[in-house]
């Protein structure tokens, strides 16, 4: 294939111009970053097994009316998707407490909410992503009053949807990141879920021994790290059982080497 122009390098992914106007090829890389990029590593096989999950969720999503970016799987490591303005905001839910909420206000890893929580941090690693509020965000303009309405109800939906689905395979949705991004009609804008869901920004926990099966296993250096999106991939029927599944992933292995 003839190599197309990058548009953009994330830490985990590339946009490469797609094949029509509007249109974006997202790529899959299996590099892992933490901590703002300060600890860097590979997880063998992640941008295979994330396309793949991302590709499921969104696909759910949209039948349940929720609109994304994404068009279709493309290939191992590729989705085509639309081109988006991507607003520069984090968008992260949290069900139960862990991370970064635990340490800010001491709250025990674990406990469960009362209440969801919606947080937003401002969308730039220099500043170490920080957590900012609505009236950041309408001083700064970088989104509207109603784009925020419209992006804080399909959180909402996202999430009652996403608990739903883990709960089905025994996983607890402890919290995740969503971005959103600015399609335009004419005129007229509108607010499409973007980027990617995935293990690397959710936090996703086993119902019954609370084991953590997403990138945290990378960022606390707790091992088995593949093997953890595998299980995800695995329990949302996403991989062929037994031998097979590493076929998959070797599969992706030879046709890198050939240089695709
Ligand atoms: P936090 O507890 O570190 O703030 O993370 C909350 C959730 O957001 C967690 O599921 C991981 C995800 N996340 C990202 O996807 N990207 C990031 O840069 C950060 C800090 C968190």
């Amino acid at each position: 294939m003839a190599r197309r122009r990058q548009i953009y390098e994330g830490k985990a992914k590339i946009l490469y111009e797609g094949p029509e106007p509007g249109t974006l090829i997202q790529y899959f890389k299996d590099d892992a970053t933490a901590f703002n990029a300060q600890k860097r590593g590979t997880i063998s096989g992640k941008g295979v097994l994330n396309n793949r999950i991302s590709e499921h969720i969104f696909t759910a999503l949209a039948t349940i009316g929720v609109p994304t970016h994404f068009i279709r799987r493309v290939n191992m490591r590729e989705q085509l998707i639309r081109q988006v303005e991507i607003i520069p905001i984090e968008i992260v839910i949290r069900n139960v407490a862990a991370g970064s909420l635990s340490k800010r206000l001491g709250i025990e890893e674990g406990t469960q909410l009362p209440r969801t929580i919606i947080e937003y941090y401002y969308k730039d690693d220099a500043l170490g992503d920080p957590l900012i509020s609505d009236e950041h965000i309408a001083c700064f303009g970088w989104a509207s009053q109603e784009e925020m309405n419209d992006i804080a109800d399909m959180a909402i939906r996202v999430n009652d949807f996403l608990c739903g689905m883990f709960a089905a395979i025994g996983i607890r949705l402890v919290d995740f990141k969503l971005e959103f991004g600015r399609v335009w009609d004419g005129d007229f804008a509108r607010i499409i879920l973007a980027d990617e869901i995935s293990p690397d920004g959710c936090r996703l926990w086993d119902l019954k021994s609370n084991e953590k099966l997403d990138k945290d296993r990378f960022r606390l250096d707790l091992g088995k790290v593949e093997e953890a999106y595998q299980e995800i991939a695995r329990r949302l029927g996403l991989m062929p059982e037994g031998e097979e599944e590493n076929a998959v992933l070797d599969f992706d292995k030879h046709r890198k080497k050939r240089g695709r």
